[in-house]
Order: structure tokens, then sequence, then C-alpha cells
């Protein structure tokens, strides 16, 4: 038998294969509850445009519902051959309120529909999307508040380069988050417009009211071109750059909790409510948190690669390629979610080693710019020479096993005469980080400063 919805040209219902590769509810049956709202939307819409009667857009709405509570009870029952979300929810609705429930298509295609559903999911996703950056956001600027003036080596090439603090290393991240924030909302400004209504391609010969269904979706205004208002996946794809971007700095973070938290390191402790052990070995206790979400950018970059590769190329307006946009959503929504979330968790709980973090901070020849700025602050030397003589109290240090700050007085004038005891002023951790008063800078009083405009934007 030949489909119910478009099987009038059709002598003969489709091979099983066929059925197989074109059902999408399988997975689109997650848009369920926007595509209620949707049809909602457009059958009232409809009967105040007196283009349906009031009392059929009544029974039409109020079947939605009755479709919808048997969707939440999980007694739905979704059928293949029905391909999607739209058409299992209006098949069901004509065995719920008969005839009326064939008038609530009018004015609208699968194409405008599934658009819609789509776009008022993503939506749904970034409001999470926010919510979850935020709470993220908040829980590293109380361990930034915490240790706003704990000094920790700052490294470039993974290599000892120049102490910072703790809160400035926590409000790095802020500025990160803080920008997926932001294109996350700025995602959300450029997608809010409404595609019900586009019908097929072309709009409608019916005298519908756009405007209606774009407020009564929460749209801010309908599409303004039919043919580009069911052929634009943008908002996907926006939503995908945003969560892989996001997606990429949360694996630098946990990156550096995973060799934060090694024994070698010592730089953090995680808590045991995001740790896990090991069968074999009874001592450990992995981030296993922290790799997870190193790994998740892989999959969510994939999805924005899948979803680019598909629409590549597409010609106007809907083509059957588009249904492969909601997996890849779907999938990496459901990871930066929980990425985040593990995220949030992991940093709320983790123990900053405030000792192991300091002992780090001093080694290395952490303070060798700080000389180098001494010789030229005090001793008026060219920076180039400066960085050339300090070079070689490193190399000097280097061979006796010892810090800057452990070399003699003798040692320092050896290599230049004019340097006096007043140079062990500046070698100190604390000194060197407390001197970082520029704008931006790891002095705590900078990373203060941050913190509280961080607060006040919050
Ligand atoms: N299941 C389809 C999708 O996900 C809905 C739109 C189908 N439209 C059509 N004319 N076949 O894209």
């Amino acid at each position: 038998t030949s489909n119910q919805m478009w099987g009038g040209r059709f002598a003969a219902g489709p091979d099983a294969i066929m059925e197989a590769i074109n059902a999408s509810i399988g997975f689109d049956k997650r848009m369920a509850a926007q595509d209620i709202a949707g049809s909602r939307a457009h059958a009232a819409m409809l009967a105040a445009t007196g283009v349906i009667s009031d009392s059929d857009a009544t029974v039409i709405r109020e079947g939605l519902l009755t479709v919808l509570s048997e969707i939440e009870a999980g007694t739905f029952a979704y059928s293949n051959a029905l391909e999607d979300i739209h058409m299992n929810v209006e098949a069901r609705l004509k065995e719920i309120i008969g005839a009326p429930a064939g008038r609530l298509h009018t004015g609208r295609s699968r194409n405008d529909q599934v658009a819609t559903d789509f776009k008022l999911w993503v939506r749904d996703q970034l409001d999470a999307a926010e919510t979850g950056l935020l709470a993220l956001i908040r829980a590293l600027l109380a361990q930034a508040e915490a240790g706003a003036a704990w000094v920790m080596p700052g490294f470039t090439h993974l290599q000892t380069a120049q102490p910072v603090t703790w809160g400035h290393h926590m409000m790095a991240y802020v500025e990160m988050f803080g920008r997926d924030l932001s294109r996350v909302r700025d995602a959300r400004v450029r997608m809010n417009e409404c595609p019900l209504g586009a019908a097929a391609l072309a709009g409608t010969s019916f005298a519908i009211d756009r405007e209606m269904t774009a407020e009564a979706l929460a749209f801010d205004r309908p599409a303004a071109n039919s043919l580009d208002a069911v052929s634009d996946r943008d908002f996907a794809l926006e939503f995908l750059g945003a969560a892989s971007i996001s997606a990429m700095h949360l694996s630098r973070m946990a990156e550096e909790l995973v060799i934060w938290s090694s024994a070698q390191f010592r730089f953090v402790t995680l808590s045991d409510r995001f740790s896990t052990g090991s069968s074999i070995m009874p001592q450990k206790k992995n981030p296993d948190a922290a790799e997870l979400i190193r790994a998740k950018v892989g999959r969510i970059f994939g999805a924005n690669t899948a979803l680019m590769m598909v629409m590549k190329g597409l010609p106007l307006a809907y083509s059957k390629d588009m249904q492969e946009d909601k997996e890849q959503v779907f999938d990496a929504a459901d990871n930066w979610m929980l990425a985040l979330a593990a995220m949030e968790g992991m940093v709320r709980d983790m123990n900053a080693n405030r000792d192991s973090l300091a002992a780090a901070a001093g080694s290395g020849f952490s303070t060798a710019t700080d000389l180098a700025d001494w010789l030229v602050r005090v001793l008026g030397l060219p920076f180039r020479d400066a960085h050339h003589i300090t070079g070689s109290l490193v190399a000097v240090a280097e061979q006796r096993g010892c810090d800057l700050p452990e070399l003699g007085l003798s040692d320092m004038q050896a290599v230049h005469p004019d340097i006096t005891k007043d140079v062990f002023g500046v070698l100190g951790v604390e000194n060197s980080v407390n001197s970082r008063i520029s704008y931006g800078g790891t002095a705590p009083s900078q990373v203060r400063a941050q913190i509280e405009r961080w607060k006040a934007k919050l």
C-alpha cells in the first residue's frame, strides 16, 4: 500500500530498503515537542486568518496536546512507514480527531515545518549552552577569587616561563568561556527568524499571517525569503561552530587538569566524585572526566565538518540531504552540554595545592626575565645585553644545580661587575607577580580587578 500522506500517485509502497534509508523518525522524534508547538501555532493562525474554521482549529490544537501527552507518557507508537516526526504526529492526530486533522497542513509543507522545528530545538540548546557556560564561568571565578594571589609557574612551550597567579590562570579560562558565551548569544540573535509559512519553497496562496506564527513561537520575525527559509541550515552550522570552539577550549583546560593532577605536578587534587580507579593498580586515581572532555572536541568538530560537507554544493531549496543535519547536531549538543557540566563539576570540586604551585613557581629560573628587567632598569643596559647576561647567569646556576636566588653576589658580579645585592629583591616569585601590574597582567591587584569586572557583568 502506498503512503497515506503522499501516496496518491503511487501504485506501490516503498521497498524495505527505501523505507530504511528514508525514515528519520528514529532520531527526529526528539523534536516532537517543537513539532507540536509549531503545529499548534500554525493552526491558531489558520483560524485567525479565516483559512480554517475556529472549531477545526480548536479540535486540532487540543488533539495535538493529546498527542504530546502520549509522547511524554511513552505510549506513542512511532512508525517507520510514516517517515518522520511530522507525519507521525499528524497521522496520530487524525486517529484521535478525525477529518479536521487533514486541514492542519494547509499553507505549509514539511520543508518549512522541519526548518522551524529544528530551529526551535537548536535555540533551546543555545539556551542550555548559555546556562552551562555561565555555571562553568562562576565556578572558575570562585577558584580565581580563592587563589588570586597564589603563585604558580606560567608556561610557554610547556616549559617554565614566568611566574603567574592561580587566579590569573583561572581567569584566562573565564575569558575563553566568556567568548564562547558571546558566540552563543550572537548565534541566537541571528537565527531567530521563523521559517514557518515559507511552505515548500515558494510561499503560499493562502492568506496566512507569518508575523503571527513567528510571534507565537517567540521568533523575532518571519524569515524574509521562502527559498532561503527552507534551505538554510546556517543556524545549525553556527551552533556546531560555537560548540566546536567551546569544545576545543574545554579540551585545552582538560589537558591542563590531566597534567596538573599527575604525581609529577601535583598542582591540583581532583575530587573523588570526578575521578575513577584502576581495576589492576590499587593506587590509581585517574582523571577520566578530564580525558573524556578532552576527547569530546573530536566528535563535536566531526559533526561540524560532517554537516558542512552535507550542505556544500546543495542547490536551493530543500533537498533530502538536509535530513542528515539532525543526528550530527543532536550528538554534538548532548556531548557539549555533558562536557560543560562535567568541567563545571570538576572545577567546583578541585583543590589547588598551594604549596606545590608555589614550589614549582620558583623552579626553572622563572624569574630570569625579572633579573634582565632589573639590569635594564637599574644599570641602564640595553634589553638585548641584559638578556644575554641573564642567560649566562642561568647557565652558571644550571651548572651549580641551584636556582637564581641561590647564586652568590660574587657569582653575579663575575658575569657583570655592576650587579649589586639589590638584585635579589626581584628574584622572588612573589615580587615577580606583584610587579606585573600592567592592564590584564598577573599581579593579584589586576586579577582581582578582572574578577570584579566579570562579577559585575554576570
Ligand atoms: N524528515 C525530513 C527532514 O528531516 C522532513 C522534510 C521532508 N520534506 C520532504 N519534502 N521530503 O528533513
